[in-house]
């Protein structure tokens, strides 16, 4: 069962790289833990695979260099991807933010993979889990595997992160990478919930299932989407992207009413019908539940007739300008992604190949390249597997 080229994962990356590399006549081996191939594709995008964005940019990707990323991102573009799903006539539709999705299922984009890898003669070998890997004297690399023992030239290493261990997230590149003396950099979850200590659960968890359209700022990033409070902390997709950017110890600046002026709405609403409650004419902007607790918090009583323009300014401030320290992440468990990975300065751009080690290349998740929530992560899974495929 050897083969040219062994590539270790059958994620977005992993299939991308095969067909490249087998388009290329060399005979390729993937190889994967999992009973099927693109586990994660199947379950992404709420199992309608969000595959790419329209707007990519390479200030949307986070890695300790972030111009890294651009040489493949340009080479295979989010065109080339959306030509190949439009080429099999996969129905695709745009939902927010240049984010697209598969109209009937994310298991389209995998039947796409798969289709392409047999017509270009790439081998799939599932349930095969692959234990060590080493390198003889003559440049070949010798792979110990739950198949067996196999060899090959060019090996790809594109298992993945850590994120959700329970659909076979192992680590495993990072120990190759630190095998073969790579640097990592430290990893760490990625677009993950956000968890707040007991102390100011007591006051957010009544508002658990509660969703606002929210500003959230952490350290210089700032993101305007959707906002969910949990029994833990806080989701929604505008606290998933500031997770990316968040470090144990930093507050989050949270506008509550993102797209609303609360001080000049109440403003106008006191002149109109100032004998409304201020809780009540508040949860005409924001959730009730939510109005309340804001309102219970600065103090306020009464009507809103009764409420000087500093108690209107009080409010606003509470609302557009909340201040939270979460204590921690929801962890692996949920998140999207993994930070960090294999440091790119150890990678050629153009090749995803080691600069130290010949044949030896990085791909996807398992690299220190981050993308944005909204079909960046699939952007770099292709990108990367295309560029390693041109040359493994
Ligand atoms: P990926 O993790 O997909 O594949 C790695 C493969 O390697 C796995 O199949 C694994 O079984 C295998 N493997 C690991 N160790 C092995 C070993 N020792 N031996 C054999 N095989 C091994 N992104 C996006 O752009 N749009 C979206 O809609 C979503 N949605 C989403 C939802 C959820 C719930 C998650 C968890 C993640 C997303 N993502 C996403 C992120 C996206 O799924 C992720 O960035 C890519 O799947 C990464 O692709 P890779 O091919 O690098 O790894």
């Amino acid at each position: 069962m050897d083969a040219r080229v062994i590539i270790i994962g059958a994620g977005a990356a992993g299939m991308m790289c095969a067909i490249e590399a087998a388009r290329r006549g060399r005979s390729v081996l993937v190889l994967d833990h999992a009973k099927a191939a693109g586990e994660k594709i199947r379950i992404s995008g709420g199992g309608r695979c969000n595959f790419t964005n329209l707007d990519i940019q390479p200030e949307r990707f986070l890695s300790q260099n972030p111009r890294f990323a651009l040489s493949a991102l340009k080479r295979f573009t989010q065109w080339d991807f959306i030509a190949m799903v439009d080429a099999a006539g996969i129905p695709w539709h745009e939902k927010t933010l240049g984010q697209l999705f598969c109209d009937r299922s994310a298991n389209d984009i995998i039947a796409l993979l798969l289709d392409q890898m047999e017509k270009a003669g790439a081998r799939l070998r599932l349930n095969a889990t692959v234990h060590e890997v080493g390198q003889s004297t003559d440049g070949r690399f010798q792979i110990e595997s739950s198949a067996g023992a196999l060899t090959c030239e060019s090996l790809v290493i594109a298992s993945g992160g850590k994120s959700i261990p329970k659909m076979g997230a192992s680590g495993f590149g990072y120990r190759v990478a630190e095998q073969f003396g790579l640097p990592l950099i430290e990893t760490r979850p990625g677009l993950v919930p956000l968890t707040f200590a007991e102390q100011e659960l007591a006051q957010t968890r009544p508002l658990a299932g509660t969703s606002v359209q929210a500003e959230v700022a952490c350290n210089a990033a700032r993101f305007s989407e959707g906002l969910l409070f949990t029994h833990r902390g806080l989701s929604g997709p505008s606290i998933l992207q500031a997770s990316s950017y968040w470090r144990e110890g930093d507050a989050l600046t949270v506008n509550l009413a993102a797209g609303s002026d609360v001080v000049a709405e109440l403003s106008a609403m006191r002149t109109e019908a100032g004998r409304v409650s201020v809780k009540n004419a508040l949860a005409r902007i924001i959730p009730e539940k939510l109005a309340a607790i804001a309102v219970a918090e600065t103090g306020l009583h009464g009507n809103l007739a009764d409420q000087s323009n500093a108690a209107l300014e009080v409010l606003g401030a509470r609302v557009h300008g909340w201040r939270i320290k979460p204590v921690g992440s929801e962890g692996y468990r949920t998140a999207e992604v993994t930070l960090g990975g294999v440091d790119t300065d150890a990678l050629d751009a153009k090749t995803m190949q080691s600069r130290s080690v010949q044949g030896l290349y990085f791909i996807g998740e398992v690299v220190d390249v981050t993308g944005w929530l909204g079909g960046y992560n699939f952007q770099w899974a292709w990108s990367s597997g295309w560029a390693a495929g041109q040359v493994a």
